[in-house]
């Protein structure tokens, strides 16, 4: 695989990861990458570190999951030929719904191909049944649609928090609870520049900005197990999945908000996947309940959302003259 990772190779080895939305855009970049720096081979009569002895604990294997089966088996087959055949890494794919926490929807038992979808909790169970141990969780997984508060429905509304806030809710409640309670662990949770609000997706904005919460209180909740839970807040990523996601609206939404970031242009997969990276490592060992904004200062800047000129705005307090006041501002008249 061509490095491209600005990591130590080995990084990785020997650690189990799930990403959830794992096959398209950041997701994919993130899987990629731990793929890569799971892929160091022990030099030949170097010592085998103790417990260390199987295939299975020499390798990093990525878990890849959404919703989708078709883009998982596409983009696993694609992560597949990137590893070199030397590479001990292996990626394995698992739909899930995240939103279903419970086994009450889980699939019929019998071995199938392709894989079945599954609940949150038949996904962890099968990590641990095929890996034996689960390290990293990533919360990519989510999704949302663009519209105006006033015409989101009551069920638009609940799928995206479904998805954004329970859904990553569960996953981390769940590897909590059959892993990383005994074995600690570390969890990083994919939000959104939702700082400003979020005008035109304010459910989203709504459920990424209490995932920022739920970050802190897992990171304090949870330190005594040894997880560390951090977020990362990207600005507006490109990536065709993501463009695609809102339809006739994606390029023109993707192309104007180019001038609303400070670097004057938009992000890539891999400014996140790298940033990911860093958080699940040894590199940050004293960092919990972190969000890192990776949005080139977007976030500090210019709202796309416009507001026409109005003067709908509450009367002032009694005694303020705004009409002298826009008088006195009004800009002097061309001749
Ligand atoms: N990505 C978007 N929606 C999802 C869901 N319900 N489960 C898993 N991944 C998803």
């Amino acid at each position: 695989m061509a490095a491209s990772s600005v990591f130590r190779p080995g990084l990785f080895n020997n650690k189990v990861a799930i990403v959830t939305g794992g096959g398209t855009g950041i997701g994919r970049a993130i899987s990629n990458e731990l793929l890569e720096l799971g892929e160091h081979r022990r030099p030949k009569g170097a010592r085998v570190p103790r417990g260390a002895q199987s295939f299975k604990a020499q390798s990093c294997c990525v878990v890849i999951s959404s919703r989708k089966l078709e883009r998982l088996e596409k983009a696993a087959e694609e992560m597949r030929e990137k590893i070199p055949p030397s590479s001990p890494a292996r990626v394995s794919l698992q739909p899930c719904n995240i939103r279903d926490e419970d086994e009450v929807s889980a699939p019929c038992r019998r071995p199938v191909l392709p894989p079945p979808s599954l609940t949150v909790k038949a996904l962890v169970s099968s990590v641990l049944k095929q890996f034996g141990r689960i390290d990293y969780l990533v919360n990519n997984g989510g999704g949302q649609f663009s519209s105006p508060a006033e015409h989101i429905s009551s069920k638009g509304w609940k799928a995206v928090v479904d998805t954004n806030l329970t859904g990553t809710f569960h996953c981390c409640k769940e590897v909590y609870a059959a892993w990383m309670k005994q074995n600690g662990g570390a969890i990083v949770n994919i939000i959104a520049d939702m700082w400003k609000g979020f005008p035109g997706m304010a459910h989203t904005g709504a459920a990424r900005a209490a995932v920022d919460n739920l970050t802190k209180s897992l990171a304090i909740e949870w330190a005594s197990s040894g997880v560390r839970v951090n977020a990362v807040a990207p600005g507006t990523i490109f990536s065709k999945t993501a463009m695609e996601n809102y339809k006739e609206l994606g390029p023109n939404l993707f192309k104007r908000s180019i001038p609303f970031s400070p670097a004057k242009r938009l992000g890539v997969p891999e400014e996140i996947s790298s940033t990911v990276c860093f958080l699940l490592s040894p590199a940050a060992s004293y960092i919990s309940g972190a969000t890192l904004k990776v949005d080139a200062g977007q976030s500090l800047y210019r709202s796309m959302w416009e507001i026409p000129d109005h003067e709908a705005w509450p009367a002032a307090p009694e005694g303020e003259n705004l009409e002298a006041l826009r008088e006195l501002l009004k800009p002097p008249s061309k001749l």
